[in-house]
Formats: structure tokens, C-alpha cells, sequence
């Protein structure tokens, strides 16, 4: 029952993970005891970009500042719909400064930034989906900034509570598939609220649901243009999912970027 999916070109900004590190640890994945591997971290981010690139997707980079490890994780520095930039206010004191040399990119690239008043962290939790912003918390991004989102981009934001600390940003636990009228979802059920379950079963009927094994293999911070999915290559079950819904896994491993708690998602900021 494949329908036929059509790509669409993107453009995306990421930080290449020069500095990375896992120093401190804000999530379950991080053990700052456990040693990482630079070289391999900024190999497998290079074949991210490149697959990015030959994909069609165009790359920006911002540069990367020594003594902040996360910055490689793009997608929390903001969201952007219709060129709007709705910037980060981070929950953890070790990443607030990466707001900074995200917001001085945005700015010199021509645009202005919204500076938030409440916790909020980019793509991590809010997800532009077109019909609506999905937007996270329980971790990070609070319900005041799911307000302060709506009011800015004048787009329906539908709160939805996570409630597993492995997926402490929506975008492991959920992402886009096709838009318009092929607007659809990838989600891990059991990483919600059950009311939140239930109010994605209801937007989002025809969804492609993921196990656990998916999830913790980072399946679920992926990248879809609306035919290829960019994904971590673990996510095997998932991605027979896909394939049958007419979608071509695009398998890339950022297994050394995974000790710090990310994936192809985070490392990639969507400016729309
Ligand atoms: N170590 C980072 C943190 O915990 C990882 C961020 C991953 N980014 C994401 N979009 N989920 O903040």
C-alpha cells in the first residue's frame, strides 16, 4: 500500500562536533566516565553532512566554540518556521551559552531572533509538523513556553507530556513524516502521558508507531524530506516500517554522538 513520496529540498544548519564531549551529565545517556572518541564523532558527523548534501539538502554551518560539548546538537538552538526564529533559553546552566553563537549566526544570515522568556529547547521539543507545532515537556521546554511559541508563530501548539527520561526531548521520541496532505508522524507511544497518546491517535490516526528497541536506538530522532528518511541504522524494525509506507531509510550511524544523548535529528536544525 506504498504511496508515491515526493522529496523536497531543505536547508539545514549544523555545528560540527569539534569540542564534543560528554563533561557533565543532564540526561540518561550520558556517563561523563565514559570515554569519547573525537575523531569518530567528527568522521561520523561528516557523513551526515555529505549524505545531506548528495541527497540534494543544502548545509549551513555555524562554528563550534570550545567548552560548550552540546553545541553540535543544532536542532536545540531554535525553531524556524516561515523564516521566523523562536530562539532557546536552555534548562541546564552548562548549555545556555550556545544560545548565544546560534542567535549571532541567525542574526548575521539576515534574520531576527525571538529571545524567550520561559525554558525552551528548539527542535528538541517543538516540532513544526505544518498543521501545528508539537511541542514537548516533563523535562525541558515548559508549558509557558508552549504559550509564548503559539502567540509567536500564530500556529496551533498541541502540548504533549513526555514521561520517560530516555526520551527527555520529543524528538526522540517522535518526527515528521510526510506534509500537506500526507502530514503524518513516527512516534514511540509508551514515551507520552496517556492522555498525549491519545491526543496523537486522534490527530494522527494513520501513524507509523515504533517499539522501545526502535527508540532506544535512536529511531525516532530522524530526519524525513519526505521521501528519505535520514536514520540511525539500529533502528531496523522501524525502518521495514517505513519501506512498507513507500519511504526509503537512509541508514547514518552517530553512534559516538549517542553518549551524549543524541542522534541524526539533534544534530540538525530545519530552517524553514
Ligand atoms: N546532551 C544533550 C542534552 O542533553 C543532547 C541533546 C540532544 N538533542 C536533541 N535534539 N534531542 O541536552
Amino acid at each position: 500500500m506504498s504511496e508515491s513520496r515526493v522529496p523536497r529540498r531543505r536547508r539545514f544548519l549544523v555545528c560540527e562536533p569539534r569540542h564534543f564531549a560528554v563533561q557533565y551529565a543532564i540526561n540518561p545517556w550520558m556517563h561523563p566516565d565514559i570515554r569519547v572518541d573525537v575523531d569518530l564523532a567528527q568522521e561520523q558527523w561528516r557523513s551526515l553532512v555529505h549524505t545531506y548534501r548528495v541527497h540534494g539538502h543544502t548545509v549551513d554551518t555555524v562554528e563550534p566554540v570550545p567548552g560548550l560539548p552540546d553545541m553540535v546538537f543544532a536542532a536545540n538552538s531554535a525553531v524556524v518556521v516561515d523564516g521566523r526564529v523562536f530562539g532557546s533559553l536552555f534548562h541546564a546552566p552548562e548549555r545556555r551559552p550556545e544560545s548565544l553563537h546560534y542567535d549571532t549566526w541567525f542574526k548575521a544570515s539576515g534574520y531576527d531572533v525571538h529571545r524567550p522568556e520561559s525554558v525552551c529547547e528548539g527542535e528538541g521539543d517543538l516540532v513544526p509538523t505544518g498543521r501545528y507545532v508539537l511541542a514537548g515537556t516533563g523535562f525541558r521546554t515548559t508549558r509557558e513556553a508552549h504559550h509564548e511559541v503559539q502567540e509567536f508563530f500564530g500556529v496551533p501548539v498541541i502540548g504533549l507530556t513526555l514521561v520517560d527520561p530516555y526520551f527527555y526531548h520529543l524528538d526522540t521520541a517522535l518526527f515528521v513524516l510526510g506534509e500537506g496532505a500526507a502530514e503524518n508522524i513516527a512516534y514511540y507511544p509508551d514515551a507520552f502521558s496517556p492522555g498525549s497518546r491519545e491526543v496523537l491517535r486522534r490527530l494522527y490516526p494513520d501513524a507509523v508507531e515504533a517499539t522501545r528497541e526502535d527508540a532506544m536506538a535512536f529511531g525516532l530522532n530522524s530526519v524525513c524530506d519526505g521521501l528519505h528518511v535520514f536514520m540511525s541504522p539500529d533502528a531496523t524494525a522501524l525502518a521495514g516500517r517505513l519501506a512498507d509506507r513507500g519511504y526509503v531509510p537512509v541508514p547514518v550511524d552517530l553512534s559516538e554522538l549517542r553518549k551524549a544523548g543524541g542522534g541524526v535529528k539533534c544534530c540538525t536544525q530545519e530552517i524553514r
